[in-house]
């Protein structure tokens, strides 16, 4: 599996312990400092609900842990436990989709939880065409209302002649 945008590694961490064997590369280029971000996220109106689980307490500690050792540092420390089945590749997509097919790297699954762009699905298609597409925030919606993943999905699914099956915030994509 592929997962494109794994922020500190919380879904990578649900996939790993879902499936005992399952190997993971994780893609994403973890730039910049997300310290700031996180310490938001608490009072922001619709980012509230990821950390809601976490305690003031438990939430600092995880600022002052980006702050101190930066975001590729943290999410590995969160994912150490799965070292031998999960590979990080500090790169953005679709670059690192071209990277992998040089490789000769072929994923049964990629699952998208990057910045909404097409051309993630694109090219994951272009290059991989067996692999299952799939990915969150269905539900997601912009700062007019809009639920960008689903215009994306939608189209992309319509262009290529797929189906979309959607629950909450998940969709997969199914061959006609
Ligand atoms: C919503 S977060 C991912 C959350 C994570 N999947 C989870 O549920 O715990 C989005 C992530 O996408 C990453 N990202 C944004 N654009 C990307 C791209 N083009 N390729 C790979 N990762 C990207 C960001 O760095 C960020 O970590």
């Amino acid at each position: 599996m592929v997962e494109i945008g794994c922020f500190l590694g919380g879904s990578s961490r649900h996939w790993l312990n879902a499936k005992p064997d399952l190997e993971l590369i994780g893609v994403d280029p973890w730039n910049g400092n997300w310290a700031e971000y996180v310490e938001g996220m608490s009072t922001h109106p619709t980012m509230s609900r990821h950390v809601e689980h976490l305690s003031d307490r438990e939430l600092e500690r995880i600022v002052g842990l980006l702050r101190e050792y930066g975001n590729y540092p943290v999410a590995l420390n969160n994912l150490r436990a799965y070292k031998d089945r999960f590979y990080p590749l500090r790169l953005s997509s679709p670059e690192a989709l071209y990277y992998l097919h040089r490789r000769k790297i072929c994923p049964d699954l990629i699952y998208i939880d990057a910045f909404k762009h097409e051309i993630d699905l694109q090219i994951a298609h272009h290059l991989f065409p067996d692999a299952i597409l799939c990915g969150d925030d269905w539900l997601w919606p912009d700062e007019t209302g809009k639920f960008v993943m689903q215009d994306v999905v939608k189209n992309f699914a319509h262009e290529q002649g797929f189906e979309v099956e959607a629950k909450r915030q998940s969709w997969v994509l199914h061959r006609r």
